[in-house]
């Protein structure tokens, strides 16, 4: 039986995961989301035109592919709609080749404003979420109230979004946070409708005949494994599994059915929102990396913390995703530099360690950096592994050296033929 593949983000998400899964489509069947929701933000560029996606896989410009949203993914209605119709403006002919899980769960309204009031009331030690409802339609998930997709089509919906949303009323009368619901819930109610006219399946049944019957699977992560729920910097992550095993349970794939775990790294790190970030460059180094990278959010346009790579971090994150091919990013960002750090290590409490400690605060590790000869030259016109300048094949041979893992891909720029894939 074929197995599926995973694809995946090792840091804190925007690896670019979006562009990456656009590139190796043709080469599947099925592209399958399994976690998250519109706090992600997946960038594609092809034919000088760019497109980010939120909610929906990142193989649909491809159109002879099929493309699942899973169980484990939270949907807003509203951006959902905004997202397709975009994609109908641009001729993409969705509907025969976008089906949705009904056991995914639906973000309200009332969602938003729960995150949004949590975050505010957090003042200074706020997790800097998308502000999308994710935390709050994930807490009712775990919860046992939350709405899910296949609840739009029974007769009881109505009565069970008004007693769901008492209940958030509610919760919002504790918080001192004014709020203006009813525009937000026509808006909602009204894609609620466009929804129900979509492909709405029971996706595990479909993946299992899908594999069964020899087709094949992408499953597509969102954010990245430095903000899972377990196994990211807490409190400062995402509210689901955003690693290997969120697959399985996203899509309800058994894990004796995973294949290969494709773990996407940046050639540096950034991080947006708050949180511990070891290598973070708060200087003119930064500074230039977030211009060159143009390190703003897809979702939120916030501005993107900057840093060099972080070891440590990453082998975590390899350890935790069974990853077997790593693939490197933006490493074209780097051209500016005449020298490049690589942390290696960690600093804390007068000891060299090479793991995240449990209660590590933020600027409470000092990394221990190598230093390595930077390319200084551009690379957004390589199309081959064999014109790389020798820095940089020394750069990537020092990371698969210390990471025993293949670099099998290396992204020098954000269009699609930007693309260059390497044989270890
Ligand atoms: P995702 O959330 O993992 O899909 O990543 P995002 O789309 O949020 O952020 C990645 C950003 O980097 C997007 O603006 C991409 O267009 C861009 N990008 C992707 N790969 C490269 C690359 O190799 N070089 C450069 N310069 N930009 C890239
Ligand atoms: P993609 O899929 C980068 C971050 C937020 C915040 C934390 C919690 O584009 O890589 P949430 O709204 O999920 O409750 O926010 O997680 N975050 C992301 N950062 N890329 C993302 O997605 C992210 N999705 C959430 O900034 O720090
Ligand atoms: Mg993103």
């Amino acid at each position: 039986m074929q197995k599926a593949a995973v694809l995946l983000g090792l840091q804190w998400g925007d690896e670019g995961k979006g562009k990456i899964v656009d590139v190796l489509t043709p080469q599947y069947d099925i592209i399958a989301r399994f976690q998250g929701g519109p706090n992600a933000g997946h960038t594609l560029e092809f034919d000088g035109i760019k497109h980010v996606l939120h909610t929906i896989p990142s193989g649909i410009f491809h159109s002879n592919v099929l493309n699942v949203i899973g169980n484990g993914v939270v949907i807003d209605p509203i951006i959902f709609q905004k997202e397709l119709q975009k994609l109908e403006d641009r001729g993409v002919a969705y509907q025969n080749r976008l089906l949705i899980s009904r056991k995914a769960h639906l973000i309200l309204p009332t969602h938003r404003l729960l995150d949004a009031a949590s975050e505010a009331a957090k003042g200074a030690a706020k997790i800097g979420s998308t502000l999308k409802g994710i935390g709050p339609t994930y807490m009712d998930k775990t919860g046992r109230n939350g709405l899910r997709i296949g609840d739009i089509l029974e007769d009881n919906f109505d009565l069970k979004y008004n007693e769901l949303k008492d209940k958030h009323l509610k919760m919002l009368g504790q918080y001192d946070f004014p709020f203006d619901l009813n525009a937000m819930e026509s808006e909602w109610l009204s894609s609620i409708q466009f929804i129900k006219k979509l492909q709405i399946i029971d996706s595990e049944h479909y993946l299992d005949q899908a594999l069964k019957s020899g087709k094949k699977i992408l499953a597509e992560g969102a954010q990245g494994s430095l903000l899972d729920i377990d196994f990211g910097s807490y409190p400062f992550v995402t509210s689901s599994n955003t690693v290997a095993a969120g697959a399985c349970t996203g899509l309800g794939i058994a894990p004796n059915r995973i294949g290969e775990v494709f773990g996407i790294f940046k050639a540096y790190c950034t991080r947006v929102g708050s949180g511990p970030f070891p290598t973070e460059l708060e200087d003119s180094i930064g500074e230039a990396m977030r211009k060159e990278g143009n390190e703003f959010g897809s979702t939120t346009g916030r501005a993107r913390r900057c840093g060099w790579l972080d070891i440590p971090a990453l082998k975590y994150a390899c350890m935790i995703n069974g990853v077997t091919q790593l693939y490197m990013m933006k490493a074209d960002v780097l051209s500016i530099f005449k020298e490049i750090n690589i942390c290696t290590s960690y600093q804390w409490k007068g000891e060299n360690i090479d793991y995240f400690p449990y209660d590590c605060q933020p600027h409470q590790l000092t990394p221990n950096y190598i230093t390595l000869p930077g390319w200084n030259q551009s690379l957004t016109d390589l199309q081959d592994e064999k014109d790389f300048p020798a820095e940089l094949k020394g750069y990537i041979q020092f990371i698969e050296k210390l990471m025993e893992i293949p670099i099998t891909l290396i992204s020098v720029g954000p269009d699609r033929k930007q693309t260059i894939l390497r044989q270890p």
